[in-house]
């Protein structure tokens, strides 16, 4: 029997964008907000492609009313922004700017008057700089502080806003934040990663009971996890335990404290005296049941085992002969393999939800005012066709999420990397739909995709 031309997705299916604070909203001092660790890294000469910050970014602050137009057109069933926490408590802890609050609830307003859902991302790695001058991740309190801002922001948004994740890419914030140095704080710091990466951990086992404690109404609650699927890049016994190391310190150290309340054997037996010593109830806590997991898919990891380097290993290998973007290999079968493998492995008592996939090309406009972004029509028929694969053996993906929006500040690769459907031009800032953007909304119309041709 011959495969079937159209894929269609269940009638619930959640189509969706995301995006978060840092990367467009701009207005880095205005109104109250104070400073975060995003802000004093991009200040700090060196640490992002051609000095260039967040400072303005892509003014979503002030052109949010614009920009909810530009969602409503697309037509998805929901919206995933973050909140920023120095926004909303420019120390960090303690005193409340409302003017942050506010600017979210208008946000929120106007996405309920389009009929979109608010998916709130309570972090997206923009710490207040305030709280990393008493530590940061590394420092247990901030935790609590975490707990406290999300009552915060609950006790604000909770009448309307139903759907909250507590963190977005926490392996991310832990290791490229504190141990190789990339992203904000721009720490090199084994020891400083474990902790945040614990502390990261347990602050959302208690941001999920300050959500719930402080609800109004019934809330689905989850986090978003950078996975990947991780392949050896050869066959040899070497290449094959640095894929398995690989595997747990990106993936595995996050799954399992979630979803089982436990880290892996072999993790604690490898990171040995790096590891730091956990209170009893944490674990507890870092799984307290929730209702989904947010999956962030882009590429898989090809692993090479490097003396040099034996904590992370080596990624970053590019097999030839495969397709690349500006940042990542192209692998749609791993979106596949990763979400089969979560259902599989963990079993897990929650939905499962697709919250990023996107790619970076270096569009243009045609003169004629349009980006033909064919590429990553591509790339998202091809991820979108994996998730819906997935769904028919038997995973319960409830949604996806395309990255994103708009063209926007790519953290240490500053404007460099385009990912929007919509095209943004730095300089005016004017937003145009992108040849994807329609394709997208047509998918969304649809709720389905069309294959690939064969030969294409
Ligand atoms: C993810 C981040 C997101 C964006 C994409 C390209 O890791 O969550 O902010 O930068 O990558």
């Amino acid at each position: 029997m011959s495969e079937p031309a159209f894929l269609r997705f269940p009638d619930n299916f959640i189509w969706g964008i995301a995006t978060s604070a840092y990367q467009i909203e701009g207005a880095w001092n205005e109104d109250g907000r104070g400073l975060s660790i995003w802000d004093a890294f991009c200040h700090t000469p060196g640490k992002i492609h051609e000095g260039e910050t967040g400072d303005v970014a892509v003014d979503h602050y002030h052109r949010w009313a614009e920009d909810v137009r530009l969602i409503a057109d697309l037509g998805p069933k929901a919206y995933r922004f973050s909140t920023a926490w120095p926004r909303i408590l420019p120390e960090g802890a303690g005193a409340v700017n409302p003017a942050g609050l506010d600017f979210y609830d208008r946000l929120v307003d106007a996405l309920l008057t389009h009929g979109i859902t608010p998916y709130v991302t309570l972090y997206h790695w923009d710490l207040p700089q305030t709280l990393q001058d008493r530590g940061g991740w590394a420092n247990r309190d901030t935790a609590q502080h975490f707990a406290e801002y999300a009552r915060v922001v609950c006790e604000r948004l909770g009448d309307r806003v139903t759907h909250w994740i507590t963190h977005n890419e926490p392996a991310v914030a832990a290791v490229a934040g504190h141990f190789t140095g990339e992203h904000a704080p721009g720490l090199q710091d084994p020891f400083a990663a474990l902790k945040a990466a614990h502390h990261l951990l347990l602050s959302h086992g208690l941001a999920v009971e300050a959500l719930r404690a402080s609800a109004r109404r019934p809330l689905r609650i989850g986090i978003t996890l950078n996975l990947y699927p991780v392949h050896p890049a050869s066959d040899s016994e070497a290449d094959r335990q640095a894929a398995v190391r690989f595997d747990g310190n990106l993936n595995r150290m996050f799954l399992d404290p979630i979803l089982r309340g436990r880290y892996p054997d072999d993790m604690l037996a490898q990171l040995g005296p790096l590891f730091p010593q956990i209170p009893a109830g944490d674990l507890t806590r870092i799984a307290t049941p929730l209702d989904f997991l947010g999956v962030n898919y882009y590429s898989r990891a090809v692993v090479r085992h490097d003396p040099n380097f034996p904590i992370v290993e080596a990624s970053g290998i590019h097999p030839e002969g495969n397709e690349y973007s500006g940042m990542w290999e192209i692998y749609p079968p791993g979106m596949y393999e990763l979400l089969t493998r979560i259902w599989n492995e963990y079993k897990p008592s929650l939905d499962i939800l697709v919250t990023e996939n996107g790619i970076c090309v270096p569009d243009g406009l045609d003169f004629d005012g349009r980006v033909r972004d064919d590429r990553r029509v591509r790339y998202l028929r091809d991820h979108i066709a994996q998730v819906h694969r997935a769904i028919a053996d038997g995973v319960p993906v409830q949604g996806y999420f395309v990255w994103t929006l708009m063209d926007n500040f790519e953290w240490a690769h500053g404007y460099g990397m385009r990912f929007g459907l919509a095209y943004v031009d730095f300089k005016t800032l004017a937003r145009t739909l992108k040849d994807s953007g329609r394709w997208y909304a047509q998918v969304i119309r649809e709720n389905g995709v069309r294959r690939a041709e064969s030969g294409e």
